[in-house]
């Protein structure tokens, strides 16, 4: 009886020994410590055997109960202890892995050129006036001396909504007339940034929705001198002190007289190149003397009053900056696009 049982107990040793995780020992524990176990069967079964035998029986069988179970204890802790290790390997950092980057958000490239616009006019003493982007027939021509059927008038396709003349506006120049009738009689210098809307074929060079900052300045002594040295002073903050400027005539209905102010090609300095079509000058605004007409429908007397006005483009003056060719990125939301910015 005492060799089954240290045999018993050498098989379980050696089964122990095979033992590699915690699992595993809690199975071992059912098979060689359980009640069912080959140990627990020949305890339980003291009664069958000779009086004598019992004692030496009993005690060798508690010995051994006892070293399986310091054995069993001892090889938890061990596995415990490689347990651990090996989930802190596991999940363990590699602090010299560079880190990952964040890709975090930025302006969208319109806005970057709109905020440089306004830090140059604000540095000039024009403050940022907002007017609507619904508008009447009214504000966005009749007003600025565009008469129902005038021809200038093709120029501009409009967006109409089911509301009989109220359009969305296709210039910001209706602004003039809200910021005029506000701040009438005062003199004024005032910018008017915001999005206008024209019907208009999608093409790469025109969009049916983009930017437009007007200028507007409106006082006792502004001659046309003023106009053409604050808009050349403005573009030697835009695009460098060296720049040279231009200006050409030209036709709106709301100014008198009207020109155009080219700058000199930055990409080539002047000598041609594909962005000037090989002219070496960038258009980029439209300007002219306030209209007596357009004065008077903001309630200045244009015997007291003169002005000057301009509008410009910031998408046309971010394509020319960046040679960006087609117009459509710009509302496009493709990141590829937008991250160059
Ligand atoms: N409103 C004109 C347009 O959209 C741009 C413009 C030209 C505005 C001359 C002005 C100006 O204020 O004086 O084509």
């Amino acid at each position: 009886m005492i060799e089954q049982l240290e045999q018993i107990e050498a098989n379980a040793m050696q089964a122990l020994a095979q033992v590699q995780s915690s699992a595993e020992l809690q199975t071992w524990q059912n098979a060689h410590l359980g009640k069912k176990s080959p140990l627990m069967l020949v305890i339980g079964n003291m009664q069958s055997l000779a009086k004598e035998e019992r004692p030496l029986v009993g005690q060798a069988g508690n010995r051994i109960k006892n070293n399986l179970q310091t054995a069993a204890s001892a090889r938890a802790e061990s596995l415990a202890v490689a347990e651990l290790s090996a989930k802190l390997k596991a999940e363990s950092i590699d602090v010299t892995l560079p880190g990952r980057p964040h890709s975090g958000g930025r302006l969208h490239v319109s806005n970057q050129v709109l905020r440089q616009i306004y830090a140059i006019w604000a540095e000039m003493g024009f403050q940022v006036y907002r007017s609507r982007d619904v508008e009447t027939d009214e504000y966005n021509f009749q007003l600025l001396n565009f008469p129902v059927g005038h021809p200038a008038r093709e120029m501009q396709d409009t967006f109409h909504t089911h509301i009989p003349d109220v359009i969305l506006r296709t210039h910001t120049s209706p602004g003039q007339i809200h910021a005029m009738r506000q701040f009438c009689p005062e003199p004024i210098r005032v910018i008017l940034p915001g999005m206008c809307y024209r019907y208009e074929q999608i093409t790469t060079r025109s969009e049916v929705q983009f930017h437009q900052i007007e200028g507007l300045a409106v006082g006792r002594n502004i001659t046309f001198s003023d106009l053409k040295g604050t808009l050349t002073d403005f573009a030697r903050r835009m695009f460098g002190q060296g720049v040279r400027t231009r200006f050409r005539t030209s036709y709106f209905p709301f100014t008198e007289p009207s020109a155009e102010m080219d700058v000199e090609c930055f990409l080539c300095s002047g000598k041609g190149c594909k962005v000037c079509k090989y002219a070496g000058w960038l258009e980029i605004l439209g300007c002219g003397m306030v209209h007596p007409v357009v004065l008077s429908n903001g309630g200045y007397d244009p015997q007291a009053f003169t002005g000057f006005a301009f509008g410009m483009g910031p998408e046309r003056i971010a394509m020319l900056k960046y040679a960006i060719e087609d117009i459509r990125y710009f509302w496009g939301n493709d990141l590829r696009f937008l991250k160059q910015f």
